[in-house]
């Protein structure tokens, strides 16, 4: 991020902090609960959100080196996505292209040849299938149309996006407004290293999930004895780009930043940067690396999502750069045995906060909803981001807006 912008997000905090103000929507919204449980709807947002548009499955680190290869069954086919010897990011259905078994199993790994279980037809890292066993016996067939059926797909400042339909198109042009394209390239994420992975399997749907990345309202409640140590609540700064937004929440060391030049403001200081990048992925780059979290609906079950979760760091960051004191973070998390290793620090600190607190939270939001018995949810006038989301995911459906009402209309 330009420092000149930097600066004008800690000033803007610094301002809500001194004159003990929040960002303002302009007024409040009723959501209607049925938005997490409606099945129809859910099929719709399917149809319009992920199977039709090019979707987010990792940063470049998740695929380090000629012949790594990552796999998801979150697009609706099976894909497996690759890097090939010269570098280039592809993305292939998994389905072998002898009787259709499903190609590679494993999440992740790196192997220059993908070897099919069945019968051992082998493809190479660019989707070819350079080996076919006993051919003689098999039958001549034509080998160069038998490559692995390819899917759209980009790399992208660091963002491997993939388009789950054959004839899909992938623009950054159209997916980003030109001053966020801006902004996510200053943040080289192609240069950040995979380190770990982890997913929740949560009862609640996947907006209720991105929801709650939507406000620091709830810091000092529900985060009281974890995030609030760290960060001041119901304090950021919100801007949109087009259908996607960005939150900067307030870290507390904002206040002892404050007292440097502004040529040494740094906003992954002061604050943490979460992009929400439609429909279902939220970015947070932090100085160290970052996080990259993926709400994936459940197609049969409204009320079910799995988030996926990648960790990413800067090149060379070891866990005391990564923790100012590790072992008072071991503490914290309650982790005993001195050989903890950094994956597992970070993993489960993760876990602690937005599993076991926050998602743990989504879920009892969708138990009320689906009770029947609450017809709907308020966004206040400090939750601007659950405004502008919802906003724009229903007049993507086209769907009545959600109309702004005043106090006194609630
Ligand atoms: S199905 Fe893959 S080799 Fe037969
Ligand atoms: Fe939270």
């Amino acid at each position: 991020m330009r420092h000149s912008e930097q600066v004008r997000l800690v000033k803007e905090l610094l301002a809500r902090l001194d004159s003990g103000t929040n960002v303002d929507a302009g007024g409040l919204r009723k959501n209607p609960v049925s938005a997490y449980t409606d099945e129809a709807l859910a099929t719709r947002e399917w149809d319009e959100f992920f199977a039709s548009r090019p979707q987010l499955v990792g940063l470049s680190g998740d695929l380090p080196e000629p012949g790594s290869f990552i796999t998801t069954n979150d697009l609706g086919p099976p894909v497996i996505a690759t890097r090939d010897a010269d570098g280039a990011f592809h993305a292939f259905v998994n389905s072998c292209r002898h009787r259709g078994a499903v190609l590679v199993e494993e999440p992740r790994g790196t192997s220059r040849r993908l070897v099919c279980p069945f019968h051992a037809w082998t493809y190479d890292s660019e989707g070819t299938l350079v080996g076919l066993p006993k051919k003689d016996h098999f039958g001549e067939v034509d080998t160069e149309c038998l490559s692995l059926v390819e899917l759209p797909a980009l790399e992208w400042n660091g963002l491997l996006y993939v388009h789950p339909d054959v004839d899909g198109t992938i623009d950054p042009g159209a997916m980003f407004p030109e001053d966020l394209a801006a902004e996510l390239a200053e943040w080289n994420y192609g240069e950040l290293t995979y380190l770990d992975s982890d997913s929740y399997d949560v009862d609640c749907n996947w907006k209720l999930a991105m929801d709650t990345f939507g406000e620091t309202y709830h810091f000092a409640a529900l985060h009281k004895d974890t995030l609030y140590n760290m960060f001041h609540g119901n304090v950021q700064c919100y801007d949109t780009f087009g259908i996607n937004h960005r939150m900067v929440l307030t870290k507390r060391a904002i206040d002892e930043m404050r007292l440097l030049p502004e040529s040494e403001w740094d906003i992954t200081v002061a604050g943490l940067p979460v992009y929400w990048l439609f429909p279902n992925a939220i970015l947070m780059p932090f100085e160290n690396g970052a996080y990259l979290v993926r709400a994936i609906p459940d197609r049969e079950r409204p009320g079910r999502h799995t988030s996926r979760i990648g960790f990413y760091l800067r090149p060379g960051v070891s866990a005391e750069e990564y923790f100012n004191d590790p072992e008072e973070a071991k503490r914290q998390i309650g982790l005993e045995s001195e050989e903890v290793e950094l994956q597992r620090l970070i993993a489960e600190g993760f876990a602690n906060i937005i599993r076991d607190e926050d998602y743990w939270m989504s879920a009892s939001q969708q138990r009320t909803a689906e009770s029947g018995h609450i017809e709907f949810s308020l966004f206040g006038r400090n939750e601007p981001a659950l405004h502008h989301y919802h906003s724009t995911y229903r007049s993507l459906l086209g769907l009545e807006p959600l109309p702004l009402l005043t106090e006194a209309e609630v």
